[in-house]
């Protein structure tokens, strides 16, 4: 987890640091740190807890350069302390390093650096890189004294101590022993290195140092970048160069922006029908209903061929991977089953050349997803993405990828991530039906109406938002809350339930209606509060017969004293009456009523967490992606 940056040029390096900081405080926040070399001396600042408090200790301890790194940090090794903040050193402070991802051998190359003299003073993995690396520098070998030993270029020293890294690393490094440059090193966790005038970055993310540069590559796998205010040199682990594809960004940095939103959260909610809008462009012809899938290494009559299709993904995406399911099942009629990411790999999961496996990550990067995508090309199996981060790590390696143009999520709670995801499997699912030949193109055509209607319709929920933040008061105060669906209502009920939780630090639970009588009953209470959804597409006969299902456990459960608020489409009279509150929805076919139900349940989390003062952008303990297990 963590973000990197890394600065050289002719600015002051330390404002460009906090500030690509800021951008990065997503992927992590339990401390921050910066180093700068100026005139030869090392100087870092480092602070337990959130950038402000960095700030602050920069404010009375001011620092100065025109190169340096800087990290924000998600604890994996050692609490949460400033001793563990980064940038780490090493114990002569030669060499300073900043470190997203994990060392899987820390202890042993720890043990043998101990034996050699190195004294340490972290308990961090990262404090071994640094050490690894000034033994090289200096060339020492256990024994030999210090400046015994020929002194070894940065970039030298950084390639044979990554050569005994086992683990996930990105890193960006500087030393006092070989001034005015910054080497930085990829294997595995994103790393982009920025190219301005006269300047360069390198970053963990786009957003990062977006605002000075829109060219970059991507570092690769075994990519060790040296950067000098003359420019970046590319390399592998053993010293060829290497060439990366520099692209030019053309989102607008403000998008990357709260955009007058008091949160990004906010912001985010609200961006869903641009998002929708974005990731359903081009991809099918109105007129003739047919949809196109982006270039890819599955050709259709693979896509004919599969006898199964496995989803594998993590939180949010892990929901909207259920509500998927649903939709290709009925549209395509090919059994999906969907798995945690985290368990999926470790269960030797049944997967071979006739089984689809699809990835379903906003980031590319959650560690567990991208171990259970090589898992199944190890059995053989075609791996198939739906990603929002361009060039991230597990579109690289799928055999295709269906992008959502979400833009950057900075949200730790993804919001704009699931409406877009089901934008795509929808796509898919449509996409499937026609070649497997079960969707004639009226209904293609049909569902294709539908979804292109949907932008609006989501607009419209979020008019009235007021409505939610009344909801929002009155709930607020509540310790737990249920959620209950059916069908592909159900996904969105424990999507509902996940994003209170994150938000409000509320405790909420999600079940399918069904199941009540098996045991939550138990858990109504006068007043508990049971979010309802109780939409229906009168037009289907399966949505209406679900729809009285729906009705009768909620008879059930306001029989027992629950507070129902019900999630209802436009013209309901029957729920609308029973209901203590309701929320009205716009109609649309059932599989992409999914999408607007999940938009009033986001701003009641949202509200609710503002109301009791939590830091809904940066829930506690939680960061943007997950990349270790
Ligand atoms: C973290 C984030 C969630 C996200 C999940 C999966 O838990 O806080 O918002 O849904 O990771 O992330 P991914 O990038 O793989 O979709």
């Amino acid at each position: 987890m963590s973000g990197i940056i890394g600065y050289i040029g002719n600015k002051r390096v330390v404002p460009v640091v906090l500030e690509g900081l800021q951008r990065l405080q997503y992927r992590g926040y339990d401390s921050a740190g910066l180093a700068v070399i100026r005139d030869g001396v090392l100087q870092i600042r480092r602070a337990k807890g959130k950038l402000r408090n960095l700030e602050e200790v920069i404010r009375l301890n001011p620092l100065d350069g025109t190169y340096g790194i800087g990290h924000t940090r998600w604890a994996t090794h050692g609490a949460p302390t400033e001793e563990n903040a980064h940038p780490h050193r090493d114990c002569h402070g030669t060499v300073v390093v900043v470190h997203n991802g994990i060392i899987e051998n820390y202890l042993e190359l720890r043990r043998q650096l101990e034996a050699e003299g190195h004294r340490f003073t972290t308990e961090t993995d990262t404090e071994v890189i640094a050490h690894l690396i000034e033994k090289h520098q200096n060339g020492l070998r256990a024994g030999a004294e210090e400046g015994s030993g020929r002194a070894t270029s940065l970039e030298d020293a950084v390639r044979q101590a990554v050569r005994q890294l086992k683990g996930v690393f990105a890193l960006a490094i500087i030393s006092t022993k070989d001034l005015n440059k910054i080497v930085a090193v990829r294997q595995g966790p994103p790393a982009v290195i920025g190219l301005g005038k006269d300047e360069y970055f390198v970053g963990s993310d786009v957003p990062a140092i977006l605002y000075h540069t829109r060219d970059l590559f991507f570092m690769g796998d075994g990519d060790v970048a040296i950067l000098t205010p003359n420019g970046v040199k590319l390399t592998d682990f053993d010293g060829h160069p290497v060439t990366r594809r520099v692209q030019h960004i053309s989102w607008d940095p403000i998008l990357a922006e709260k955009g007058g939103f008091k949160h990004f959260t906010l912001k985010e909610i609200y961006e869903q029908p641009r998002a929708v809008r974005d990731t359903m462009l081009g991809r099918f012809s109105p007129e003739t209903g047919q949809v196109f899938l982006d270039e890819m290494d599955i050709t259709e009559d693979d896509f004919r061929s599969f006898r199964e299709i496995k989803i594998v993904a993590a939180g949010t995406s892990r929901h909207a991977a259920l509500a998927g399911k649903i939709m290709i099942e009925r549209l395509a009629r090919v059994p999906v089953e969907v798995d945690y990411a985290s368990e999926f790999r470790y269960r030797d999961p049944l997967v071979d050349s006739r089984t689809l496996t699809m990835l379903l990550t906003q980031s590319g990067e959650t560690a567990d997803t991208i171990a259970g995508q090589r898992e199944a090309q190890a059995k053989g199996s075609k791996t198939l993405s739906v990603c929002n981060v361009l060039g991230s790590m597990v579109p690289r390696e799928a055999n295709g990828t269906i992008y959502t143009h979400a833009g950057p999520e900075i949200g730790v709670g993804s919001t704009k991530t699931f409406t877009a995801e089901l934008t795509a499997l929808y796509l898919f699912a449509v996409y499937l039906g026609q070649i497997r030949s079960l969707l004639p193109p009226g209904d293609a055509k049909a569902l294709l109406v539908d979804l292109t209607a949907l932008p609006k319709q989501l607009e419209s929920v979020l008019q009235k938002d007021e409505d939610f933040e009344d909801l929002a008061r009155h709930f607020y105060r509540t310790s737990d809350f249920l959620f209950l669906g059916r069908g592909v209502h159900f996904p969105v009920a424990l999507e509902g339930a996940l994003k209170m939780k994150k938000l409000s630090y509320i405790h909420a639970e999600a079940y399918p209606a069904g199941e009540m009588k098996h045991g939550p009953n138990a858990l109504i209470t006068d007043g508990l509060p049971v979010v309802v959804i109780a939409t229906c597409d009168s037009r289907s006969a399966d949505s209406k017969l679900r729809y009285g299902r729906t009705i009768a456990n909620i008879k059930e459960a306001k029989a027992r004293g629950a507070a129902i608020l019900a999630l209802v489409t436009e013209g309901d009279r029957e729920v609308t009456e029973m209901a203590d509150h309701f929320i009205t929805l716009p109609q649309t076919n059932e599989l992409l009523s999914a999408l607007v139900e999940a938009v009033p349940l986001q701003l009641l989390a949202y509200h609710i967490g503002v109301l009791r003062g939590c830091d809904v952008d940066q829930p506690r303990n939680l960061a943007k992606s997950v990349t270790v297990e």
